[in-house]
């Protein structure tokens, strides 16, 4: 298994050193365009210079691969992995897939063509208490799924203090509290509780300093094959907690994920008693080892990848339809 990682940013460089802890790759490249970045992970990695790129075309010619992370930013997803694919390359995509719906079809053609495995990095999915509650409602054990709800926030300016150097910034490269943030949560409220249907979202900038991107969110859903669950998904990007909270509430119990408190819960009988399970997550880039050790296994032929592509492209068009209630001030509904 030979991997290039392309772009070696911030989520660029935790790909590269989770790939290096599962000691699954007999070779791991990469290409940054930033030079002094490019030098600073080559050091920091440990990366022989011949597998430190400074672009993409460098790095095709100057090796091959068997699969590739594209860590770049939105507006380059799409482009580059169609390059890829066409090359025969499984693919690991950041979020959010795209910002337009334009190449899908042409990448979904080649991927279908090609045999190739590819995974989007909507990461939640590999959150444990996520997975939990996944098993837990898909097991039937709480009966239809009425209601969901999302509600995180965090100090982004203290965790993320280059946000307004990054793409952050700018909407037209994937900025704003939408594409970069409340997506993971469209997409993983997808995962359990059913499609998303309609959207209404209200979002602005409250306080997020140099910036003008929104940086609070409020969604309201309908999803389920009949949308017949109702949801609300709120965030915002100031809060001094670092907070997730995710509640799914069902005919016969309700069940939640809190991640600052590690911990699943569920409840199944009227003002009962919260039973709380604690789930393993000593730091953020266990989730990464996950998805990313999926990504392989399913390359292996050993499992399935955590959000495929068309589960990907269905939280685009969430993203897209979110936009366009801003915008217009009312109820979106997703186009297939
Ligand atoms: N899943 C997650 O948890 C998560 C977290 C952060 C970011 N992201 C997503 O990952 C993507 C990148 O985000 P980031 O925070 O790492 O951004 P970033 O700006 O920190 O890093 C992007 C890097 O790519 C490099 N680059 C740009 N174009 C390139 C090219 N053509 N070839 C090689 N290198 C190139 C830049 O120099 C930069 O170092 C975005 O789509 C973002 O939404 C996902």
């Amino acid at each position: 298994m030979k991997l290039l990682v392309i772009g070696t940013g911030s989520i660029g460089e935790r790909h590269l050193r989770v790939f290096q802890q599962l000691g699954r790759c007999d070779a791991i490249a990469f290409c940054e365009t930033h030079a002094p970045r490019r030098a600073e992970i080559a050091e920091r990695y440990q990366i022989p210079v011949e597998l430190a790129f400074p672009d993409l075309d460098s790095a095709l010619s100057g090796g091959t691969y068997d699969a590739a992370v594209i860590a770049t930013p939105a507006p380059t997803h799409i482009p580059i992995s169609t390059r890829l694919a066409e090359l025969g390359m499984h693919l690991l995509i950041e979020k959010p897939l795209s910002l337009t719906t334009d190449g899908l079809d042409e990448l979904s053609r080649v991927i279908a063509a090609k045999s190739l495995t590819v995974a989007v990095g909507y990461v939640h999915r590999a959150h444990p208490a996520v997975e939990a509650m996944k098993t837990a409602l898909d097991s039937g054990r709480f009966g239809r799924v009425l209601q969901i709800r999302t509600a995180s926030g965090q100090a982004f300016a203290t965790l993320r203090p280059a946000y307004r150097e990054v793409y952050f910034a700018k909407p037209e490269m994937g900025g704003g509290a939408i594409n970069d943030m409340i997506t993971h949560f469209y997409n993983v409220g997808d995962w359990l509780a059913g499609p998303i249907q309609r959207v209404m979202t209200d979002a602005d900038h409250q306080i997020l300093d140099g910036v003008t991107v929104e940086d609070t969110v409020h969604t309201l859903v309908r999803q389920g094959d009949r949308g017949e669950v109702m949801g609300t998904y709120a965030l915002n990007l100031y809060q001094h907690p670092n907070e997730v909270l995710i509640t799914v509430v069902c005919e016969g119990g309700t069940v939640q994920a809190e991640y600052a408190k590690k911990r699943w819960s569920w409840m199944d009988v009227p003002s009962g008693a919260w039973h709380h399970e604690a789930v393993d997550m000593p730091e953020v880039d266990v989730m990464y080892r996950r998805q990313n050790g999926a990504f392989l296994d399913a390359i292996e032929g050993k499992g399935k990848v955590l959000c495929t592509l068309d589960e990907a492209i269905r939280t685009l068009r969430v993203n897209l339809a979110s936009h366009r209630s801003v915008s217009e001030s009312n109820w979106q509904t997703i186009t297939p």
